[in-house]
């Protein structure tokens, strides 16, 4: 890509369904990265950061805040739960941690107390097989206000009087919705005004134009981290429609969700997971029902962070990750949770599908395609022995190494991190 710009733009985003590790891979960027912005999705992440063994999760807040002295920018493109977003604040004042600064979009659009029960009344109300599995954020209703334009957006809730008022009108609406169809009770109005004009007060401080200061930062030379949440495969475009969450998870959600300009970009980095997981409904073909998923979800701690569902969990599958990978032009794949891996006496990778009796290695995002594909794996002898440990390439178990190398080779992008532990510094970095 020809750029004539002079900062250095990074996007990090999830090559599979989510939980990728992408939190702990920010994190480790703290040091170099001077402005870390979320541009996507709401508070259905969840971003799990471990600093000397004490956990932070993350849900809204970029995975950056804990590094003083830098900026953290929540974009235009997020779904803000004020609510949520006061509680972190909160909570990372309470725990005692020195913190980023912040800088909310007034353009980013605000998840209404309505937009968490219309998701639950909705999920409740879809048949057995029509279920998503949302997080209950209210993350699908409030995108649908967004673009009905309906919605209400951070700069809305600094203006008392303009909030009345469409507060006023949203209510008339959403209490349709709720009586009418859901049989749900109407919701008061002071019951969501009051506490909206609050959170406009107590955000005022932070609300800034994200989309001018990441410009100028551009222009200054600044080093950004646009940090994704979700994954690829969740994408409302060019995931696994309609097992899906609402925002474009991939790397082109990036620059609508910032208002940064394409050519800025200067590298895309994959978070990618040994193995594979998902939490919630839809077809996932290396899901294991049997020991290994559950051995890997107990080794990988693998339940959601957001709302502690256990994740299904499975082999990598490489005929999806293939397809993630090239869908967002990954450069560099930072690889997580290898030492989940440590102690099997083989490892299997998904290298095609067996879809209706014929052999293919093209991915489709189609649900009756991937319900029906059976994956057809490769074995690779695994490695015994903590490997949490290890700070470099060479201090691994040659098996591991062949691991890494596999995927190099089957994915044409090579690994420039290796996570090996949950903390900060249990990572082998290998130039990212
Ligand atoms: P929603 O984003 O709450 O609407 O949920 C839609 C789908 O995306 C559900 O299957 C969720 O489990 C999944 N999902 C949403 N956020 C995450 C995440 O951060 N990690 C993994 N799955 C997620």
């Amino acid at each position: 890509m020809t750029s004539t710009v002079k900062g250095k733009v990074e996007i990090l985003f999830g090559a599979q369904w989510g939980d990728e590790g992408k939190g702990k891979v920010v994190d480790m960027f703290g040091s170099e990265v001077d402005i870390f912005v979320r541009y996507q999705g709401g508070a259905n992440a969840g971003h799990t950061v471990i600093v000397e063994g004490k956990k932070i999760i993350f849900k809204l807040l970029p995975s950056g805040m804990l590094y003083p002295g830098k900026v953290c920018m929540i974009g235009n493109g997020v779904v803000l739960d004020p609510e949520q977003f006061l509680k972190e604040l909160r909570e990372l004042g309470e725990r005692g941690y020195e913190r980023a600064r912040l800088v909310v979009s007034p353009h980013a659009h605000v998840v209404m107390p309505y937009h968490k029960t219309l998701d639950k009344a909705q999920e409740s109300h879809r048949s057995k097989e029509h279920k998503i599995g949302t997080t209950g954020r209210g993350i699908g209703p409030c995108y649908v206000d967004k673009y009905a334009r309906n919605g209400l957006r951070v700069e809305d809730l600094l203006d008392a009087d303009s909030l009345r008022k469409k507060v006023a009108d949203a209510l008339e609406e959403k209490n349709h919705i709720l009586t009418k169809l859901y049989g749900e009770n109407p919701i008061p109005f002071d019951e969501i005004y009051e506490p909206a004009r609050d959170w406009g007060k107590a955000m005022a401080p932070y609300v800034g134009d994200t989309t001018d200061l990441l410009l100028k930062a551009v222009d200054e030379g600044k080093h950004i981290l646009l940090e994704g949440a979700q994954g690829t495969l969740l994408d409302i475009d060019h995931g696994t429609y309609p097992y899906v969450t609402s925002s474009s998870t991939t790397t082109a959600g990036g620059f609508t969700g910032t208002g940064l300009p394409i050519n800025s970009l200067t590298r895309v980095i994959a978070v990618v997971k040994a193995y594979t997981t998902r939490v919630g409904e839809g077809p996932m073909p290396t899901e294991d029902k049997g020991e290994l998923g559950e051995s890997l979800r107990q080794k990988g701690g693998e339940f959601g962070a957001v709302t502690g569902r256990a994740r299904r969990c499975g082999w990598l599958d490489m005929v999806a990750l293939r397809y993630a990978l090239r869908l967002n032009g990954a450069d560099v794949i930072a690889l997580t949770k290898l030492d989940v891996l440590s102690d099997m006496d083989e490892i299997k990778v998904c290298t095609s599908y067996d879809v209706g009796g014929k052999k293919t290695d093209a991915f489709n995002t189609n649900v009756d395609f991937l319900e029906e594909a059976k994956p057809l794996y490769e074995t690779l002898p695994g490695w015994k022995g903590d490997i949490s440990h290890c700070e470099s390439l060479d201090s691994l178990p040659p098996t591991a190494r062949d691991y890494i190398h596999y995927i190099e080779k089957a994915t044409g992008v090579s690994v420039a991190l290796i996570g090996v532990g949950a903390d900060r510094n249990q990572t082998i970095n290998l130039g990212l």
